[in-house]
């Protein structure tokens, strides 16, 4: 490396660092990975049966979007009963079950906790509607009076994130029109108090349920919504689904008082054995404002949603992973990539979109399509960029077999509240929650041993599917099973960082050599095994630096040995 030009982007951690710093995390979204049941949603029997897939795979644990009780207004985030499953996905056995099998296999399990809202369903909001304006029940979530003589103005002006009003008015018990309460999502989904010390204690209370039953963490929803600035004080712009647009404004994102309550949490796991850990979903800019939520005594993981966010572009990357990784040292926590979730279009269709154009939330049949060919061939690359860099990933399930999002889901199908919110403006999140492919020639592709899904998968799901994938050289499943071994053995999640080249412009051009590609040297654990890895987002192939040796590409090299356009290598050094 001594003829080559390197700017240091982040130091090494210790090699014997806790599990979570460079783990790779895949979600689950249980609805649609297996059904064990043949009903057409997926169920952790269902789950249980397939573990193999990631354990193969090389993932180090999974994460569970919700399972808990729930009449699905919005597919399980909004929980009727914070200590049960839903009947839709089986029982508290059959949790412990996947527990006990996932653990053998030397997986470890995050569960989804939704401490913003509630459903509606909920016997704590059910009280309040009961109660009177003003009791205790009422005081556990936001109820207010309306404005006007006759109060019927919504107290204030906030926007829902799904579209229309965040406030919804009742109807007291003797029947006259009441006060308002607060839902950032759906009306289904009223907001908790969480200036109430009770609403504090009660989920201190379901986190030592779950840490007692032997999860190894949770992923947090909604972590920077959970305090609202006092007064609520207007603010009338739409809030996106999801989207860190106006986070810095906003009076019910990222208030400072959030950071007391991870606090508190993250002593009630402190006191746990075996690591266990926070990650917050906290959809907030700047790196240095997201960076709060992994202080030491706070999260241990944040989702790096800028990078989720980043076009496709050398100059966008290289500052996204700089100013992630140089705001994540500063408090001393691992930067957490990922690509892709259940509330985003899947990065193998997103990328084949025009770049730099606005993410959308969901795409349908009568808007312009991506191309699948590019979208999956940056796909590919961008998911083993992701993976050179030191921290933690997290993986969507599905993106190991180069899944698209479904971008022609009839209407009807629909069950995002998005989309009836906003009266199909927006088409939302149904397209990247279809249901896995795991057998070309079974019913459902193997989804569901009846052929039923509870979304139809489209027809480039066959050939697409885990059987036709696996041991086939090349496949995007070998891809990532390649890249997982390599990731392990090369220790480059936990590795020093450096950028290499000139890094001094800073123009979207990609005819200049800087900006059509992306180069760094990651040293790997200990400095033992430097890798090289060359993402090429320009026009022209480029040549592997002299000395260096190809450990794994994100597709076929051209007849020469060069690095074609839109690949990602790793070489040896
Ligand atoms: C973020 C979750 O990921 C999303 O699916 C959900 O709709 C909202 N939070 C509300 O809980």
């Amino acid at each position: 490396m001594t003829d080559l030009q390197t700017t240091d982007l982040h130091a090494a951690d210790p090699a014997d660092s806790p599990w979570w710093r460079d783990a790779v995390i895949y979600q689950v979204y249980p609805r649609s990975w297996a059904d064990g049941d043949g009903d057409g949603v997926g169920d952790l029997p269902g789950i249980t049966s397939r573990l193999g897939h990631l354990a193969e795979l090389g993932v180090d644990a999974i994460w569970f979007s919700p399972f808990f009780r729930s009449p699905q207004k919005d597919a399980g985030y909004d929980v009727s009963d914070y200590r049960d499953i839903d009947p839709l996905f089986g029982t508290l056995a059959d949790a412990d079950a996947l527990l006990a099998r996932a653990h053998e296999l030397g997986l470890r399990i995050i569960v989804d906790l939704v401490p913003n809202h509630s459903s509606d369903q909920h016997a704590w909001f059910q009280e309040a509607l009961a109660a009177a304006p003003g009791s205790e029940a009422r005081e556990r979530y936001m109820f207010r009076d309306g404005l006007g003589a006759d109060g019927s103005t919504p107290p204030n002006d906030w926007r829902s994130v799904f579209g229309g009003p965040a406030w919804t008015r009742i109807t007291e018990p003797d029947g006259t029109p009441g006060q308002w309460y607060l839902h950032l999502f759906d009306s289904s989904q009223p907001d908790f108090n969480w200036q109430n010390p009770v609403v504090r204690e009660e989920f201190e209370s379901v986190l030592r349920f779950w840490l007692d039953r032997g999860v190894d963490g949770f992923r947090v929803d909604v972590a920077h919504g959970l305090i609202k600035k006092e007064g609520l004080p207007p603010f009338p712009l739409e809030t996106e689904m999801i989207s860190q647009d106006n986070t810095a404004l906003s009076p019910f994102w990222d208030q400072d008082g959030v950071h007391e309550i991870y606090r508190a949490w993250r002593s009630v796991l402190d006191e746990y054995e075996g690591d266990r850990i926070m990650c917050a979903e906290a959809w907030v800019a700047p790196a240095e404002r997201a960076a709060r939520y992994v202080r030491p005594d706070e999260f241990h993981q944040a989702f790096n949603f800028g990078y989720l966010e980043a076009p496709w572009r050398v100059a966008d990357l290289r500052t996204v992973i700089t100013d992630s990784l140089s705001a994540n040292d500063s408090v001393g926590a691992p930067a957490t990539w990922v690509l892709s979730n259940h509330d985003v279009v899947r990065h193998a269709s997103r990328l084949g979109l025009p770049v730099g154009q606005k993410r959308p939330n969901g795409i349908s049949a009568s808007d312009p399509q991506p191309d699948a060919e590019l979208g999956l061939r940056r796909a590919r690359a961008a998911s083993l960029l992701m993976l050179a860099l030191p921290g933690g990933a997290y993986l969507y399930q599905g993106e190991e077999l180069g899944l698209p999002e479904h971008t022609a889901l009839d209407h009807h199908y629909r069950e995002d509240p998005t989309f009836h919110r906003t009266s199909g403006t927006e088409v939302g999140r149904d397209g990247c929650r279809v249901p896995m492919p795991w057998e070309r020639d079974a019913p459902a592709y193997g989804f569901s041993a009846t052929g039923a899904s509870w979304l139809p998968q489209p027809p480039a799901y066959g050939d697409l599917a885990a059987d036709q994938q696996a041991g086939v050289a090349g496949s995007t499943l070998e891809l990532y099973r390649a890249a997982l071994a390599l990731r392990d053995e090369r220790g480059l999640g936990l590795g020093g960082l450096a950028l290499v080249g000139d890094t001094t412009t800073d123009s979207t051009d990609a005819d200049t050599a800087e900006d059509a590609v992306l180069t760094l040297h990651n040293t790997g654990r200990g400095g033992e095994h430097p890798t090289l890895v060359i993402a090429n987002l320009g026009t022209e192939p480029v040549a592997l630096p002299e000395g260096s040796a190809l450990l794994l590409a994100s597709g076929p090299l051209t007849d020469d040995g060069l690095v074609p356009t839109d690949t990602t290598i790793w070489a040896a050094l």
